[in-house]
C-alpha cells in the first residue's frame, strides 16, 4: 500500500529512524522538523496520514494537529505523546487525532496504529468515492435511470437499502421492479448473503405454504422428504416475493405472522424458526383495490406497505429511452460476443417515439433481437394487433369470440415457448385463470 505519510519530528536521528521503519513497509514518507516546515509540506500536496511528535520546538504537535483538522479534515493524525503524559493524549483525541501512541513506543504498536488508521482512511475515500458516483450517478446497480423520476426512485432505494424495512415495488409489468429489488438487496449489508425470488402467482395454491414455510416429511401426500422453505433458505438475506397479490389468502396470514414476529413453523412442524430475513414484495396490481374487493388482507397489506416505491412506465421517462437503448446494445452485444449493432436515424426515431406498453422488458427484448438477427424491421415493428390502446379494431363483421381467445392463448405460448407463467403475464392475465382456459380450449 503506497500510502503516504508525513513525519514531523525535530530531532534528526528519531525522524529517520521513523522514516526507515515505514518505508522498509513500503509506506512513501516525508519528512519535517518542525510545525512550520510541515506546514509547507502539507499545502505542496497533502499526505494521507501526519505522524507527528507533541514536542516541536516553540510551537507543538497540538497547534499542527488544529491546523490539520481545519484545513484538511480527511488527513489522519496521530500523535506521539512523552511518556507518561496522559492529558496530552486525551488532549490530542479530543482535538480529532486518529490515534497516539505515548513514547516509548515499540515498532509494532507504531506499524499497528498506522495500519488501523489507513484502513480507516481508505474506507472514508471509498464511501467518499461512493456518495459522490450516489448524487450524480446514471445507473443504480444496473439500473439505468437519468430522469427525475427514476433519480427520486434511486434516492429512495439508497436510503432505504441500509434497513431491514419492508418494502412493496409496485409498477406496470417490465418497468424493472425485479431488477429494484434486486438492487436493494446488493445495496445492503445482506449482498453477501441469499436473494431469493419467489413468483407468487407460478405456485400452485396447494403447494405455497410448503413453498413458502416449509414442510416436515410426511407433512402430506407426496411430502417424501423434509422440505425447507424459501424464506428459510433465504434465511440473512433478502425474499422477495414477486407478484404479491396473487399470494392466496392462507398464506396471506401466515406471511403476516412472519412480518409480525419473525418466525415461521414448517407444515406438520411443532417448534418454530426465527428466521432474519428482509422481505421485499412486488405487484403489478393496484393492491388497495384487491384489499378493497376483498382478495388481499388489509393488515398484510399495511405491513408490506411500509416504504412503497413506484417504478414509473417507461413513457414518462422517454429522457430515458436514448440511454436505454445504448445500455441493452451494448449488454446483449457482450451476452452474445457480436459487435455492437448501428441503429439508423429513422430507427432510431422511431424507437424514440414509440409508446412501449412493454415498458423496459419490451425494450430489452427488441434490442436483444436486434442484436441476434440484425433485423432493423423487426426492431421498428409496432407490436401489432393485440396492442390495447391503439391500432386495432375489431371487424365490423364480428368475431368468433372463443376462437379469438383460443389464438390469443396459442400465440401466447408459442411466443414464450410454453412458459405458462410468462404467457399469462403477457396476456395480462391471472395464472389459474389461465390455466383454466388453456384447459378449456385444450391447449395443454
Ligand atoms: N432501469 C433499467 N435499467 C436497465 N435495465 C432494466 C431497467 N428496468 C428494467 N430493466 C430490465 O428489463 C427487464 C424487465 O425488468 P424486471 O423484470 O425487473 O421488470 P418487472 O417490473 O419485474 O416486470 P414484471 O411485472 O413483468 O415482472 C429485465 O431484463 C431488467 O433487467
Ligand atoms: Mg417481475
Amino acid at each position: 500500500m503506497s500510502l503516504t505519510i508525513l513525519i514531523v519530528e525535530d530531532e534528526a536521528g528519531q525522524r529517520q529512524l521513523i522514516a526507515g521503519m515505514l518505508r522498509a513497509e513500503g509506506y512513501q514518507i516525508r519528512e519535517a522538523d518542525s510545525v512550520e516546515s510541515a506546514i509547507v509540506a502539507i499545502k505542496e500536496a497533502p499526505p494521507e496520514l501526519v505522524f507527528s511528535d507533541w514536542k516541536l520546538g516553540s510551537l507543538s504537535g497540538m497547534d499542527l494537529l488544529l491546523y490539520v483538522k481545519r484545513e484538511y479534515p480527511e488527513v489522519g493524525f496521530i500523535m506521539a505523546t512523552a511518556y507518561g503524559t496522559i492529558t496530552h493524549a486525551v488532549d490530542a483525541i479530543q482535538a480529532g487525532a486518529d490515534d497516539y501512541l505515548s513514547k516509548p513506543y515499540q515498532r509494532q504498536a507504531l506499524l499497528l496504529a498506522i495500519s488501523k488508521v489507513a484502513r480507516s482512511q481508505a474506507l472514508k475515500k471509498e464511501n467518499k468515492a461512493l456518495s459522490s458516483a450516489l448524487s450524480e450517478q446514471q445507473s443504480l446497480v444496473g439500473l439505468v435511470g437519468k430522469a427525475p423520476c427514476m433519480q427520486k426512485v434511486f434516492d429512495r432505494l439508497n436510503r432505504i437499502s441500509g434497513t431491514d424495512a419492508t418494502v412493496l415495488i409496485g409498477g406496470e409489468s417490465g418497468t424493472g421492479k425485479e431488477l429494484a429489488a434486486r438492487a436493494l438487496h446488493q445495496l445492503s449489508r445482506r449482498a453477501s448473503k441469499a436473494f431469493i425470488a419467489i413468483n407468487c402467482g407460478a405456485i400452485p395454491e396447494n403447494l405455497a405454504e410448503a413453498e413458502l414455510f416449509g414442510a416436515e416429511k410426511g407433512a402430506f401426500t407426496g411430502a417424501t422428504s423434509l422440505k425447507v422453505g424459501k424464506l428459510e433458505a433465504a434465511d440473512g438475506g433478502t425474499v422477495f416475493l414477486d407478484e404479491i397479490g396473487e399470494l392466496p389468502l392462507l398464506q396471506q396470514t401466515k406471511l403476516l405472522r412472519f412480518l409480525q414476529e419473525g418466525v415461521v413453523t414448517r407444515l406438520g412442524a411443532q417448534k418454530e424458526l426465527k428466521l432474519d430475513v428482509r422481505v421485499i414484495a412486488a405487484t403489478h396490481r393496484d393492491l388497495r383495490l384487491e384489499v378493497a374487493e376483498g382478495r388481499f388482507r388489509e393488515d398484510l397489506f399495511y405491513r408490506l406497505n411500509v416504504v412503497p416505491v413506484i417504478m414509473p412506465p417507461l413513457r414518462e421517462r422517454r429522457e430515458d429511452i436514448g440511454r436505454l437503448i445504448e445500455h441493452f446494445l451494448k449488454l446483449h452485444a457482450r451476452q452474445y460476443g457480436f459487435d455492437v449493432p448501428k441503429i439508423s436515424q429513422e430507427g432510431m426515431r422511431f424507437l424514440l417515439d414509440y409508446r412501449w406498453p412493454g415498458n423496459v422488458r419490451e425494450l430489452s427484448n427488441r434490442i436483444e433481437r436486434f442484436v441476434l438477427l440484425g433485423d432493423e424491421q423487426e426492431l421498428t415493428q409496432d407490436s401489432g394487433a393485440l396492442q390495447q390502446d391503439t391500432g386495432w379494431q375489431l371487424p365490423a363483421e364480428g368475431i368468433e369470440w372463443e376462437a379469438f381467445e383460443a389464438r390469443c392463448l396459442a400465440e401466447a405460448m408459442a411466443r414464450f415457448d410454453g412458459n405458462r407463467t410468462k404467457a399469462a403475464k403477457w396476456l395480462g392475465m391471472n395464472y389459474k385463470a389461465f390455466l383454466y382456459r388453456l384447459d378449456k380450449h385444450h391447449l395443454v
